[in-house]
């Protein structure tokens, strides 16, 4: 599959960093990371709290905007390769500059940087959504969202939320969701990995959000699967990382065919790759061996992630474009 072209829209940054990058950066700068990776060198963790926590432990030798650029390069590098045209990542504002907003855009330039040599060498597009962290609680959201408005561009095209979704409610960041729609920003919230319908029932009707992160648990409300369907709110499907954190106990049992059959848009994407030992090509083919997606249902799928992608009209065009079958 890795021939077919692909594009991404849920990827967080940091979880997307290789083992290697990690360890290498840590070699430079003298951090110690005891307890973040296995002998084999992949990251260390089981189930999904621990996993948070060697997620954000890795993070302490992303130090500044020079090791995020390097980042950018080193992730969309390996998206590249895997024939991703186009990718959407989670970037946070507590890992760069923690709501600084003057660090703040110090990153986002770095980023973005990284983002355009990689456009010209390699052929991908990046676009920023950036995102609090729902553990980090309400009042941490506000910095975030206002990083968010203020660097609003043809870089930064959205606002989301990731993290621990058992803590609090949806509807508690809806100050930080408002400020972002008021800024223009494109929404997602991640919802119904853990929380169940409930929990996308809120983020719909309470964030008013025209995307999900995960939202395979609405599965279990078919009133909830129709009105996805219905008002063409499109989830981020993150198959292997649902395997490997048990949220879907095996490929075999997970919703994401069932949804798709029932008229939901749905988007694959891998969510923190390295960690879940996932690539997007790995994903399409567990998919195709799983419930013998064709490649037509995986052109199909791209072009339902090209419209549902927080880019400008002109950039959309251009990925339908490419998705097109060569003839
Ligand atoms: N941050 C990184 N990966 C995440 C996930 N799968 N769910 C919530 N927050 C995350
Ligand atoms: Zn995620």
């Amino acid at each position: 599959m890795t021939d077919i072209p692909k594009i991404e829209l849920h990827l967080h940054l940091e979880g997307a960093a290789p083992p290697a990058f990690i360890r290498g950066l840590a070699q430079e700068k003298g951090v110690n990371l005891d307890g973040v990776f296995n002998e084999d060198g992949s990251y260390r963790f089981e189930g999904f709290t621990q996993f948070l926590r060697t997620y954000e432990a890795a993070t302490a030798v992303l130090t500044g905007p020079e090791e995020f650029r390097r980042l950018t390069l080193a992730v969309l590098e390996q998206s590249a390769y895997q024939g991703v045209i186009y990718t959407e990542a989670f970037i946070s504002p507590n890992f760069c500059g923690g709501g600084d907003l003057g660090a703040w855009r110090e990153y986002v330039a770095a980023m973005e940087e990284a983002a355009a040599q990689a456009e010209r060498e390699m052929g991908i597009t990046l676009r920023g959504i950036v995102t609090c962290i729902r553990h980090e609680g309400p009042d941490a959201a506000k910095p975030d969202a206002i990083c968010a408005a203020e660097t609003k561009g043809d870089f930064v095209t959205g606002f989301g939320m990731g993290g621990d979704e058992s803590m609090g409610v949806q509807g508690d960041f809806a100050y930080a969701f408002d400020l972002a729609r008021e800024a223009e920003l494109r929404l997602t919230t991640h919802a119904g990995e853990w929380g169940g319908a409930a929990s996308v029932w809120q983020a719909v009707r309470d964030l008013k959000v025209e995307r999900i992160g995960h939202g395979v648990q609405s599965i279990e409300d078919p009133a909830l699967v129709d009105y996805l369907a219905e008002h063409e709110i499109a989830l981020e499907v993150c198959p292997g990382s649902n395997v490997a954190l048990g949220v879907a106990p095996d490929w075999k049992s997970h919703p994401v065919e069932k949804l798709r059959a029932a008229g939901v848009p749905v988007t694959i994407s891998t969510d923190d790759p390295p960690f879940f030992h996932t690539t997007l090509t790995r994903e399409y083919d567990m998919l195709a061996d799983t419930f013998g997606w064709e490649d037509e249902i995986v052109r199909a799928v791209n072009i339902t992630a090209a419209k549902a992608a927080f880019c400008d009209d002109a950039t959309r065009d251009r990925l339908l474009k490419k998705l097109e079958p060569a003839s």
